[in-house]
């Protein structure tokens, strides 16, 4: 070859990479408004996806998951961002462990999903609050989601710490994001504040360019979309199986004539709640629906296709007062603990008639193990241990605080104050404005005398004499996430009389109960103090300590299991300071907490701490907790708790 030929060939090569290169081009994602689709690289698109909340399952299980959506044939995966469980306090960011949301994203797109991103504000997502900080009510009549100064103060500092790191994550950047969402159904909101949206919409630019797709969701009826979507904002619906998808689509298009159609959320089960029936979505009506939408060309999202749990404090609630349980199972595809189901291979085989989807075994649910049972041993009392779960000490004031004013967002404050007068015969001690957020545990010089719970019970009656010490301890059992009522203040957020006095004087504290459990702090001493008795049905609020060996030689254990328990009223649950979240089985639906294999340990006992709220119902025979392989999330319901209407679309919860 000459040297001529060969510099030819050369510059033809180069030629050839740099004309490949541009016929390729950077990769892009677009709504073509001309053929009503999605565009990826230049190709029409539409996604196949399915919601999973990364905040709702522990890190090491987020591949699994992933692969298995994947499997399901799912070219995309949609998730929430709840910025209270990134930014704890003003200014205090995590983005660690099971907070790593980065590693989330890449994890997605080495399986070789997309994304759909959801950073709120506002995500709803059955999350405390709705995903918002409750530090933002220390500005007492702030207006969420509006154009509250404060408000969008704290929105400007959290979008500017996080878009910029979802930036190199688009999809035109070589990440996974194809599209962000901005806010979350708006239009279901009073404020209907066009210069929030507004806002909003220059924010996310700002941050994150001109290229991305920003999208909205709303319910499909023109009534939602009205202060739902705006210019610059793809506007995009949600609706469920039962809905006349015709309808839904046409109100789509009465706001985007042109472009893709979009369900977002399209739900595979629903939600729960505390003292209400299990929600079950039949497969064959989840999938007969799927198939309508997929045939009429439309881009879906499956909400949930994983639920997982709501660990620790995470839940929220509705309006009037419901709090959701711990499981968020929904009745999805993969069930809480990422099992496979019925419901799986039933919308696997829906999507097969439309897009070719990954050969080879999907992976297999996790095995369940069950454990020996663990007999718990009395620790001390919350009142026993408050120099360890208080330990910024209490703060005195004449009348009541609220949990922001204390400082805290989550879990449990202590109130204590005395009875102001000789109560010879039954006094009620009132909450007259139903001012008990949640639900409250009284007792009176060590007796527990009654529960308080906001809208079920505000008196119960004492007895005592002047001075006697009232000890209150208020639950925060989730803030509501959906409505006008998502400003859920939590503590005694109204005073309580004594009769016909007010109960001033208040000593309050603030407790650290998941830090005290995480160092082991209320096993260093068992109560030696002897309490007054207490009543059958009721005792103080107390801890309880068991521990338990994984059998030696069974070289696959650790494995998942689930936990139950049987004689308990309600409370919350530890393993190894891991906070598994409630247990309510005495109101139901659900009675068994998914424990994953993660937070057991083979090398040491394994520490098990209850807090009983109410009293565990095994005075004559010790307490155990109990292992077992099946869950129960459908427990009969006592019928006095029963919602008089069931919830069963967005529009219902209102
Ligand atoms: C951040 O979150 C991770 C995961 O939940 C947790 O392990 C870690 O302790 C948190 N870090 C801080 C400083 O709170
Ligand atoms: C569904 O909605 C379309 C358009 O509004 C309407 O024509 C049709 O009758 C509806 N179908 C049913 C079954 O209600
Ligand atoms: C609230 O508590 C956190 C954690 O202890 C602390 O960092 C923060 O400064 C406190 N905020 C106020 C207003 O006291
Ligand atoms: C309460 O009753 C006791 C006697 O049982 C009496 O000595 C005391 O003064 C009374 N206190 C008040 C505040 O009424
Ligand atoms: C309190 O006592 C009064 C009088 O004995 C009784 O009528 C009332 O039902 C009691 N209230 C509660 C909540 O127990
Ligand atoms: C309690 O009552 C006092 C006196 O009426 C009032 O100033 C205060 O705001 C009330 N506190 C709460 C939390 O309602
Ligand atoms: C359980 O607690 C004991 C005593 O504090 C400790 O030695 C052990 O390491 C703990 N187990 C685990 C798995 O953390
Ligand atoms: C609860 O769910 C299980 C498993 O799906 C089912 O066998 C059982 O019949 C259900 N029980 C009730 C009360 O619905």
């Amino acid at each position: 070859m000459s040297e001529k030929t060969s510099c030819l060939l050369r510059v033809c090569a180069l030629l050839l990479l740099l004309f490949g290169q541009s016929l390729q081009g950077p990769p892009s994602f677009s709504v073509d408004y001309k053929d009503d689709c999605f565009r990826k690289d230049g190709q029409r698109f539409r996604y196949i996806s399915g919601s999973i909340h990364y905040s709702r399952i522990p890190r090491v299980y987020w591949k699994d998951r992933l692969l298995k959506m994947y499997m399901a044939g799912l070219n995309t995966i949609q998730t929430y961002i709840p910025w209270n469980y990134h930014e704890k306090y003003p200014g205090q960011y995590n983005f660690s462990g099971d907070r790593d949301v980065e590693y989330f994203l890449k994890l997605a797109q080495d399986i070789g999903l997309l994304v759909i991103l959801r950073p709120g504000p506002y995500i709803c997502g059955e999350w405390d609050m709705g995903g918002l900080p409750a530090w933002l009510l220390s500005k007492k009549d702030i207006v969420l989601r509006s154009s509250d100064p404060d408000y969008i103060a704290a929105v400007d500092k959290w979008m500017g710490k996080f878009l910029p790191m979802m930036k190199p994550y688009l999809y035109q950047n070589g990440g996974p994001i194809i599209t962000v969402q901005v806010e979350n159904e708006y239009g279901s909101y009073f404020a209907c504040d066009y210069n929030y949206m507004r806002h909003l919409t220059k924010l996310f630019r700002s941050h994150l360019g001109d290229e991305v797709v920003l999208f909205t969701t709303d319910g499909a009826g023109l009534n939602f979309l009205k202060c739902g979507s705006i210019q610059g904002l793809y506007a995009t619906v949600d609706f469920g199986p039962g809905s006349n998808i015709t309808a839904a689509f046409e109100a789509q298009r009465h706001v985007e004539p042109h472009g893709p159609l979009v369900n977002s959320e399209f739900y595979t089960g629903w939600l729960d709640h505390w003292g209400s029936r299990h929600s079950v979505v039949s497969s064959a009506y989840v999938a007969k629906s799927l198939n309508q939408i997929l045939s009429t060309g439309a881009n879906v999202n499956m909400y949930m296709f994983i639920g997982g749990s709501n660990f620790g404090y995470w839940n929220g609630a509705n309006s009037p007062y419901a709090a959701q349980p711990t499981s968020y199972d929904y009745d999805a595809p993969l069930s809480e603990a990422g099992d496979l189901t019925e419901k799986y291979f039933a919308i696997q085989e829906v999507i097969k008639m439309y897009r070719k989807i990954p050969q080879g075994p999907v992976l297999p649910s996790t095995p369940k193990y069950a454990y020996s049972t663990v007999t718990m041993k009395k620790l001390q009392t919350v009142s026993d241990a408050l120099e360890k779960l208080s330990y910024s000490g209490p703060v005195k004031s004449i009348y009541p605080q609220t949990f922001i004013d204390l400082n805290q967002s989550l879990g449990f404050v202590l109130y204590r104050t005395t009875l102001p007068v000789n109560c010879s015969s039954a006094t009620p001690l009132s909450s007259p404005l139903n001012g008990v957020h949640d639900r409250a545990y009284v007792s009176v010089d060590g007796v527990a005398v009654g529960i308080l719970e906001r809208n079920k019970a505000i008196t119960v009656n004492v007895t005592g004499k002047a001075g006697s010490q009232v000890d209150i301890l208020v639950e925060n059992m989730g803030r509501i996430n959906y409505g006008r009522g998502i400003n859920d203040f939590k503590g005694l957020v109204s005073n309580l009389t004594l009769g016909k006095e007010l109960l001033v004087g208040w000593t309050m504290y603030s407790l650290s109960i998941d830090e005290a459990v995480g160092q082991g702090l209320l096993w260093e001493t068992t109560s030696t103090q002897t309490q007054p008795p207490q009543s059958a049905s009721l005792s103080l609020p107390t801890f309880y300590g068991g521990s338990f060996t994984i059998p030696d030689g069974i070289p696959y254990l650790p494995e998942d299991t689930y936990v139950k328990l049987p004689n308990w009223k309600k409370g919350q649950i530890w393993i190894n300071g891991f906070n598994l979240g409630r247990y309510w089985p005495d109101r139901g639906p659900q009675v068994t907490l998914f424990v994953p294999a993660n937070i057991l340990s083979t090398d040491a006992p394994n520490n098990v701490t209850v807090l009983e709220l109410e009293g565990a119902s095994c005075n004559s025979q010790p307490c155990t907790v109990e292992f077992t392989t099946t869950p129960i999330l459908n427990a009969t319901v006592q019928p006095e708790y029963e919602q008089h209407r069931r919830l069963s679309a967005k529009e219902d919860l209102l």
